[in-house]
């Protein structure tokens, strides 16, 4: 991918106050492209989107809900985007059995207010829909799910992701033949990175425990995650948002895996190494109580196609995936009053980061 695609184009990004939305507004704004965003305020306390300032990054910051048409379409046409990111959701399995009708709304009614507000855009050449990798019936058979696999969805976060499949499928079909933008849909995989403190995330849990010296309760020590970097899906879906644009845009429409590699690590390792890079005395214990929620035991990604059309592969290891964000999180906590240093820190690691990967 040449940096100069991205230079001056102009990105609208829902849900650019989460996770993976702030790396992706850092990245676009590094590369050059001009990014507005539409989401609700940050949750969590601290976040990465206003510890770091990201608003000052954006040509428009809109707060309201994706439920709401007439705003997200008044947003986007103010916006006048080229390119489209959608990652607006409530994207937490747990919150999905506490909240299951707004996960529904968010997720599926949000999807469709955000393709009918794209076709009513007429300057937006492609639009990446981010649903997830646990669009796919699972029945814990050790299947490496392709694109092609049955879709599925045990918990209510799951099966309103399948949904926006769908979903998106058949607006492409219904509505989208003769229109200009080309649209595809990811699905990627858990990731981690730094900035992420949404609750119920092992790295955060370390993390909160190395620097304010608590011991660390860890359930499930022995599971195994092979803890990718959002960087790596993230440089896809920019590849692919390329690729969308271009005159063979057509080809690329559809949906597209952006999987793990297959190398694992498990969670009692993960803190081990957590504990050494921040060098702490913290005591990990291994907590008895399990979680009741239903969790895949077998969940795994053939991303062969974004291999062979888009040249994507996983080119971090969990271990330097891991470290990656520790350290993110180690210079975060050492600066908390220089914004500007951990803002360098971040871009520092997607340079080296481009540096590695081929298809860029
Ligand atoms: N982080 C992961 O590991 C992961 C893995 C697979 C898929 N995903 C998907 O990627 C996307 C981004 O994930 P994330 O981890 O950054 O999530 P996040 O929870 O950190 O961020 C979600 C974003 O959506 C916005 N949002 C939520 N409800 C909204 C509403 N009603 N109206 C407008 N905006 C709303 C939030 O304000 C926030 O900006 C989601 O679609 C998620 O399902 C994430």
């Amino acid at each position: 991918m040449k940096n100069s695609f991205w230079k001056n184009k102009k990105v609208f990004i829902t849900g650019h106050t989460g996770f993976k939305g702030s790396w992706l507004v850092i990245i676009l704004r590094y590369l050059g492209a001009k990014v507005s965003g539409y989401a609700l305020d940050p949750i969590s306390k601290p976040n990465f989107f206003d510890n770091l300032e990201l608003s000052k990054f954006l040509e428009n910051d809109f707060r309201a809900d994706i439920k709401n048409f007439s705003k997200l379409n008044k947003a986007i046409k103010r916006s006048k985007p080229n390119i489209v990111f959608h990652l607006a959701a409530q994207s937490s399995v747990l919150v999905s059995y506490n909240n299951p009708e707004d996960t529904l709304k968010t997720n599926i009614i949000g999807t469709f207010n955000l393709l009918e507000a794209v076709k009513l855009n007429k300057n937006i050449k492609s639009t990446i829909v981010v649903t997830t990798d646990k669009v796919y019936l699972n029945e814990d058979e050790k299947i490496n799910f392709d694109e092609n696999s049955k879709l599925g969805g045990y918990d209510i976060y799951s099966s309103s992701k399948a949904c926006c499949e769908i979903l998106t499928e058949s607006f492409v079909k219904s509505f989208m033949n003769k229109n200009n933008c080309k649209i595809a849909t990811v699905r990627s995989g858990n990731c981690i990175g730094g900035g992420d403190w949404t609750k119920d995330r092992i790295v955060k849990d370390c993390v909160e425990a190395f620097i304010h010296k608590r011991k660390l309760l860890i359930r499930s020590p022995n599971s195994t995650r092979p803890w990718q970097h959002v960087m790596e899906p993230v440089c896809g879906y920019l590849k692919l948002a390329e690729k969308l644009s271009g005159k063979n845009g057509k080809r690329y429409v559809g949906s597209w895996n952006f999987g793990p590699s297959r190398v694992n690590l498990s969670v009692l390792n993960l803190a081990k190494l957590g504990k050494k890079i921040f060098n702490s005395k913290s005591k990990i214990i291994i907590e008895k109580k399990r979680i009741k929620n239903h969790e895949a035991k077998y969940l795994s990604l053939n991303s062969k196609k974004s291999f062979k059309y888009l040249k994507w592969k996983v080119y971090m290891k969990p271990e330097i995936s891991l470290k990656l964000t520790f350290d993110w999180f180690k210079i975060f906590y050492a600066n908390k009053s220089n914004k500007k240093k951990v803002i360098e820190f971040t871009i520092k690691q997607f340079q080296n980061f481009k540096k590695m990967i081929k298809y860029f």
